[in-house]
């Protein structure tokens, strides 16, 4: 028999939903008098993420494109909503002078917003990429505050580090919040972590680094090394600190431990970078052989990350060194697919289906769970203070 929800849960409507990194963290979160959220409805237009997440969450997502005719006929089923979340794709381009949400490139925000007009939320999270608080100079984030006004929201726009709340990586997103009433607070915003108010820009903090907690070794030293294309379902051995037990979850083993191939030249090569060093790094450069030396690159190309720090983002092209920060630290190859989801904080309980590239794309896509949790139970906090 299903539970029935009473009112110390809160229903979310998660669009855009992926393979839903966000929609765990606020499974985990916990209100101040146990107060929790749960997932009554999920949307995204892309088969394997609706899969995966169906599987580790038990709520199969509309398969479609968000629409206000499907978000009307998701509303038909689930009943209220109390809290829409969602992290729409859209571009950075400039407008000279028209409107940022009247712009077709926009559609998908615009879409978010109207999902929040008619599902009358208590409460939103909208997240994205940090680029979005300067896009089109800033009026794409005004426009889209000024019509979360206009919804009848108070709300927050902040950029968020998640190494401080207990992410082995330093991925920073931008979150906007809208409540009804109260103050939503973001996660350390009330601790002493250096805050600046962002000159010009319309946020109202963004967060530099500081109080961080874990490593990419503290996050993956359990697992066992890997050759390139190699893939191990053993760990190597017992969980060393608190973040290994909780990333375990009581698994009995690691799924995706799984490294990409990669040509015996390229694997020679990644062994001339030093940890935290990039083979176009002149000084690394000049000691490798021109035969295998990388000439040209992004500015993350080719970097061997460092193994007492949080990791680098983890992007979508976590697997492929000559597009992202992502070799090992004392390993010649890119991360396995599973060290690129304990970066992310995924449990290795949490199984992605797809291809390595369709892995890849979830886990890099995803809004790192314990992100999720800080903004969710800090909404709860919000939500419920004085209840
Ligand atoms: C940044 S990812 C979301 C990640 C997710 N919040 C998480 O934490 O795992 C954006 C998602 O939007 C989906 N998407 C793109 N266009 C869409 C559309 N028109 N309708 C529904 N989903 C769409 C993509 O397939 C992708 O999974």
């Amino acid at each position: 028999m299903t539970k029935q929800p009473g009112n110390k849960i809160l229903r979310v409507l998660d669009l855009f939903c992926g393979c839903g990194g966000l929609s765990l963290g606020l499974e985990w979160s916990i209100g101040p008098r146990g107060e929790k959220f749960q997932v009554a409805a999920a949307v995204d237009n892309w088969a394997i993420a609706c899969e995966t997440y169906e599987l580790n969450h038990g709520v199969k997502p509309h398969n479609n494109g968000v629409s206000n005719e499907l978000i009307t006929e998701i509303l038909s089923q689930t009943g209220p909503i109390d809290v829409v979340v969602g992290g729409p794709p859209c571009q950075g381009f400039s407008t000279s002078g028209k409107r940022s949400l009247s712009d077709p490139r926009n559609k998908l925000v615009l879409a978010f917003l109207e999902a929040v007009e008619l599902a009358q939320p208590k409460a939103f999270i909208m997240e994205n990429v940090v680029g979005f608080t300067t896009f089109q100079d800033g009026q794409l984030l005004r426009e889209v505050k000024e019509m979360a006004r206009l919804l009848g929201f108070k709300v927050r726009a902040g950029v968020v580090q998640a190494s401080i709340v207990g992410v082995p990586q330093r991925r920073r997103r931008f979150v906007l919040v809208g409540v009804r009433s109260g103050d939503f607070v973001f996660p350390g915003e009330k601790e002493d972590i250096e805050r600046q108010l962002s000159e010009g820009l319309d946020v109202d903090l963004t967060f530099r680094d500081g109080h961080e907690q874990w490593s990419f070794n503290d996050a993956t030293s359990d697992l066992p090394p890997l050759d390139a294309g190699q893939s191990i379902d053993a760990y190597a051995t017992g969980p060393k600190n608190e973040l290994q037990r909780f990333l375990r979850n009581k698994s009995n083993s690691p799924t995706d431990h799984t490294a990409v191939g990669h040509r015996p030249g390229f694997v020679k090569m990644m062994s001339y970078i030093p940890e935290g060093k990039s083979a176009l790094d002149p000084e690394v450069s000049a000691t490798i052989p021109e035969a295998i030396r990388p000439k040209s690159g992004y500015p993350n190309s080719y970097a061997r990350i460092q193994g007492n720090k949080p990791s680098p983002t983890i992007t979508r092209n976590f697997t492929t060194p000559s597009s992202a920060n992502c070799i090992h630290p004392s390993q010649n190859r890119a991360l396995s697919i599973r060290e690129g989801a304990r970066c992310q904080s995924f449990p290795d309980t949490f199984r992605f289906l797809g291809t390595i590239e369709e892995k890849r794309l979830q886990i890099g896509n995803a809004v790192p769970p314990l992100l999720g949790k800080a903004i969710g139970e800090n909404l709860l906090k919000t939500l419920f203070a004085g209840a």
